[in-house]
């Protein structure tokens, strides 16, 4: 039946999945799936610093065309991810930043890649994870390289760079750890709130929050009201939303496959049926399509050593309950 990239539009919606170069290469069962499911895919490395820097006054832009290429030829629009993170950072980076340099290369580094990508990016994360409330700072900013040598001000640096470089495209704050209800989430939502007010106060051209939504299978108390009060709040500041690597940690789940696709699928339908209650949200991307590529194996593995299954489709590229859920949901 329908697939979720169709379901999706006919709500306005977008529906797609992070890819790699590596494994799209090595699966054709990979290409055929992206290219029904999808609508829309995010380089899952390929624009990040580690990939496109070589060194500091190079860049290799091969990996990132390919998957460009990729998306044209299959019809998908392409989102950007990451112009600034503090991970993912080439070995050169910490050895070569300073308080001289330091926005130069950023300056460098986002117009140079958002211009060669100009007019084919749906929608570029710029700026990724910078609230970190451990650093305990008053603004809620991580203690990176960038708030080091640069300043407070590095985040509005960057949009207003990437506005410069490609006015077409959308330009996304995105962050994790907002999505339940735990003191650690409710005050990151704060901040996170904050920092979007004060940019949208200065006029920095930002248009749309990227909530990652990692979850994890009924480990952590979710409040639908809460995090729906915290959806009307972006969107009262003229942001639009977008669920930018959305999968389900099944690492502490039972070991029965049923139990544990049926609790995972129930997790995706539960956060997704209040997330697109809220109008402002425009797009739903899963981080990776099938159970064989998923990051969770590496990250959050299961202590049975039995395969993690956080995605719609199994590894053999089969529709899943949590397929079933996501399709429900839109
Ligand atoms: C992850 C990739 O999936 C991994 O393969 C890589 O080793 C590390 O980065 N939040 C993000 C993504 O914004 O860039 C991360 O992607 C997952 C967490």
């Amino acid at each position: 039946n329908m697939s979720l990239g169709k379901r999706a539009l006919i709500k306005g919606l977008l529906y797609g999945a992070a890819v790699n170069k590596d494994s799209l290469s090595a699966n054709p069962q990979l290409v055929a799936s992206v290219a029904k499911e999808c609508a829309i895919i995010v380089s899952e490395w390929e624009l990040k610093w580690n990939f496109l820097r070589p060194t500091s006054t190079s860049f290799d832009f091969m990996p990132a065309d390919w998957l460009a290429d990729f998306a044209r030829t299959h019809g998908l629009l392409f989102r950007g991810h990451t112009l600034v993170w503090h991970e993912a950072m080439p070995k050169w980076f910490l050895k070569t930043i300073n308080s001289k340099n330091a926005k130069q290369l950023l300056l460098e580094h986002i117009t140079t890649v958002v211009k060669h990508y100009a007019g084919n990016i749906h929608s570029w994360d710029v700026v990724n994870e910078a609230i970190n409330l451990q650093d305990r700072r008053s603004d809620g900013l991580r203690k990176t390289p960038w708030l080091q040598f640069i300043g407070r001000d590095y985040i509005e640096i960057a949009f207003r760079a990437a506005a410069e470089a490609d006015p077409k495209a959308m330009l996304v704050y995105n962050d994790y750890g907002l999505e339940y209800d735990t003191p650690e989430h409710e005050a990151k939502r704060k901040a996170v709130l904050n920092l979007l007010k004060n940019l949208k106060s200065k006029g920095t051209p930002i248009h749309a929050l990227g909530i990652q939504s990692h979850l994890s299978g009924n480990e952590t108390r979710f409040n639908s009201q809460k995090f729906q009060k915290f959806l009307s709040e972006i969107a009262n500041l003229d942001l639009k939303i977008l669920i930018t690597e959305i999968d389900v940690k099944d690492k502490n789940l039972p070991v029965d496959l049923k139990v544990r696709d049926r609790i995972v699928a129930a997790t995706y339908e539960d956060y997704l049926s209040v997330v697109l209650d809220e109008p402002a949200v425009i797009a739903v991307l899963t981080w990776g399509l099938s159970d064989r590529y998923t990051w969770l194996s590496e990250y959050q593995p299961r202590r049975d050593g039995a395969k993690v299954r956080p995605l719609p489709l199994d590894a053999n590229f089969k529709r899943k309950l949590a397929w079933n859920a996501i399709a429900r949901a839109f």
